[in-house]
């Protein structure tokens, strides 16, 4: 006679099978970081220079920042820029920098100020010189960079623009960056689990980063894990909804977790404690601070989680 503990155990095998949750699958990404927690500049140093330029990823690599972020929109000409809007408005200035950025070719953008912004509303941070910053294109930030830093790249509504996936790809091997991205060097993430999906079915050795919407009150935490634990190998929740608890049960599911947006020292401290992976912050100085002074932290796997 089968005891009860087997029972158990069967009965939640077939349920895990009727409800499609796969057993925890390795996984991890493989950068060796400077500290156990990822300092992931946001946009760049986006909180003492405008957002997604030359200034502001300068900045966030002399922080000492693990990963300079990059949102990808395409332009009417279908060339991959580096902006985090839809539109032009709120980051560009100059005659016609208004309206979608699909909308507008790269040289109507190139003509644009993308600094100003910045100055007008941190006069404090501001400084003339930002005024001479210009959109970027993935190929002149890879020209730039090289293979010298690790990048964390977003498809931004990626449904918008076709194809967006694939000419990423080609980017990434125009600059012989491929391989990076194999190795966590580059990170892919998106808000679009079928942007993500196409990009895995493409290549199954890059590294992906699912990222989530705030959650809404009584989300099933763990079925939504299990479900991107079959195609990503981190997620990037909101700040809001990561405590030790959510971090327990994304490692058990062998995923990282890399929260958006971290700028208070209060939370730095307290999501290094709790074991965090590593964060999204516009303020790569005061994380990097924070975490020399803590020392090393939790961050990490279950044991048996590998390299998937
Ligand atoms: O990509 C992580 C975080 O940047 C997501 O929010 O709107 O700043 O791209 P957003
Ligand atoms: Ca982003």
């Amino acid at each position: 006679m089968p005891s009860p503990a087997l029972h158990r155990h069967v009965a939640a095998l077939l349920l895990a099978a009727a409800i499609g949750c796969a057993p925890p699958r390795p996984a991890g990404l493989t950068v060796p970081y400077t500290s156990n927690v990822a300092i992931v500049a946001h946009r760049g140093a986006s909180g003492w220079a405008p957002e997604h330029t030359i200034a502001a990823y300068d900045l966030a690599l002399t922080f000492r920042a693990d990963f300079i972020e990059q949102d990808l929109q395409r332009t009417k000409d279908s060339v991959l820029v580096i902006l985090h809007d839809e539109t032009l408005d709120r980051t560009l200035r100059g005659p016609g920098c208004q309206g979608r950025v699909n909308e507008h070719t790269l040289a109507e953008l190139k003509a644009c100020d993308a600094g100003t912004w910045f100055n007008e509303r941190s006069p404090e941070k501001g400084r003339r010189a930002f005024a001479n910053e210009r959109v970027l294109t993935l190929d002149e930030l890879f020209e730039r960079y090289r293979d010298t830093v690790r990048y964390y790249i977003e498809t931004k509504n990626p449904e918008d623009a076709p194809g967006m996936e694939r000419q990423l790809l080609e980017t990434l091997d125009r600059h012989l960056l491929r391989g990076a991205a194999h190795e966590g060097r580059v990170l892919l993430q998106s808000f679009s689990a079928p942007s993500l999906k196409l990009m895995r079915g493409m290549d199954r050795s890059l590294q992906l980063v699912q990222l989530m919407e705030k959650l809404p009150a009584g989300a099933n935490v763990g079925a939504l894990l299990d479900s991107v634990a079959r195609y990503a190998q981190a997620v990037g929740p909101n700040r809001l909804d990561v405590d030790a608890a959510f971090i327990r049960m994304a490692h058990a599911r062998c995923l990282i977790v890399h929260p958006y947006t971290v700028n208070s020292e209060e939370e730095m401290r307290r999501l290094a404690r709790d074991g965090i992976d590593g964060m999204f912050t516009d303020y790569a100085d005061k994380l990097r601070k924070i975490l020399q002074d803590l020392g090393p932290t939790r961050g990490a796997l279950a044991p048996g989680c590998a390299r998937r």
